[in-house]
């Protein structure tokens, strides 16, 4: 199979991360649950992923990095700490439903800062615009999972800390590729998957904390910690980490993380820009397809979306399935996305690469698709 579905989740991973799972099952049991060696091999593994991560992402204390079982999970976490019934929240227009519908079902005021794709300079004028001093919230993704737009996320934080408003980064698509540096850019939140840039399994994320970030709880429950209290800790990460911690999911999350550190996000945003670049450079030769893609893929990562003239696309997924080329097509529980790119009504083809991929899958990738469009 030739794997282009890394924005939903990297299929292939270093092969660390499977041993690292394997070990942890054999080896640990919980983090913070005794003293005994299986429950300090947790400990150690847990408290290590924390620093690796702080490390990547700039963060004095590692003790603000929140271990999440998605990073819709801690997205939620995050605009609940924060928003309230009626509060005025600013979205970008390529928020994905994680965002969208917590806002909605909190009742949230969603101004959305909605600008044509790929331009930048259009998004931060946008939430010049838009951020009030009663705003309660900023929320923007750093990287679309639909069309890889790189959204300005240090001029939006730079606009949040001058007019004191909290700001959640989406860095969905973003972490383990793109530089992020959570002091300099002062956010209240970033939240990510595990399962996706960082080459960790499903049923992992992080939420990373700014410094004195409010902070409310989605779930209570054991911590290990002031056990005889019956409110939730005020610390971090206690207070978000009610129940047993996932620590083959952790041991793997960790193991995936070093991956990434070792090869360095330069060479790996490189790879999978060249890769998009390489894809987009050949779809557009092709009759009945628009790309959405600048040239030379300015302001975009390695996610790239396709829309054929004359079918469906989901027609085209499947033809590419058939001779074994997984991407995804449709909203990529993404409406609001599709809504500013203009293709709310049809959903996009959307191919999007990661580390492991080759220009050889590319050319097969182009190939088949002048077979499927002929
Ligand atoms: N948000 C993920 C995607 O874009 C699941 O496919």
């Amino acid at each position: 199979m030739i794997y282009l579905d890394s924005a939903a989740t990297t299929f292939q991973k270093p092969d660390t991360v499977a041993q690292a799972m394997e070990n942890a099952l054999a080896t640990m049991s919980s983090p913070g649950r005794g003293g005994h060696p299986a429950a300090m091999r947790a400990a150690d593994t847990a408290f290590a992923c924390r620093e690796e991560l702080a490390e990547l992402f700039r963060l004095k204390n590692p003790e603000q990095v929140v271990f999440t079982s998605s990073a819709t999970h801690g997205l939620n976490i995050a605009v609940k700490s924060m928003v309230r019934e009626g509060d005025r929240v600013v979205v970008s227009g390529y928020e994905h439903n994680a965002v969208t519908r917590p806002l909605t079902a909190l009742g949230a005021r969603i101004a959305v800062a909605e600008v044509p794709l790929f331009d930048s300079a259009a998004v931060a004028e946008a939430f010049q615009r838009l951020i009030t001093p009663d705003t309660a919230a900023v929320v923007c993704s750093h990287v679309s999972n639909v069309f890889g737009f790189i959204q300005p996320v240090e001029e939006i934080a730079a606009i949040c800390r001058s007019r004191g408003v909290p700001f959640v980064i989406d860095a969905s698509q973003s972490a383990g590729v793109l530089p992020l540096d959570m002091e300099a850019l002062g956010a209240a939140f970033i939240a990510m998957p595990g399962h996706k840039g960082l080459y960790g399994p499903q049923g992992t994320g992080v939420l990373l904390c700014g410094d004195g970030a409010e902070t409310r709880t989605l779930l209570e429950g054991g911590t290990g910690s002031l056990s005889i209290q019956q409110e939730m800790p005020d610390f971090l990460p206690d207070r978000l980490e009610a129940g047993t911690h996932n620590m083959p999911g952790i041991a793997g999350l960790l193991a995936g993380v070093r991956y990434v550190r070792q090869r360095g996000l330069r060479d790996i945003c490189l790879r999978e820009r060249q890769l998009a670049l390489l894809a987009a450079e050949g779809l557009r030769t092709l009759p009945g397809l628009r790309v959405f893609a600048l040239p030379g893929l300015r302001d975009q990562a390695g996610v790239l979306s396709i829309l054929p003239e004359n079918r469906e696309v989901e027609t085209v997924g499947e033809a590419l399935a058939d001779r074994g080329i997984a991407v995804r097509t449709g909203l990529h529980c993404a409406p609001l996305a599709h809504r500013s790119a203009g293709t709310l009504d049809t959903g996009t083809v959307r191919l999007s690469f990661s580390d492991f991929n080759t220009p050889e899958e590319v050319y097969r990738l182009l190939a088949v698709m002048e077979e499927i469009l002929r």
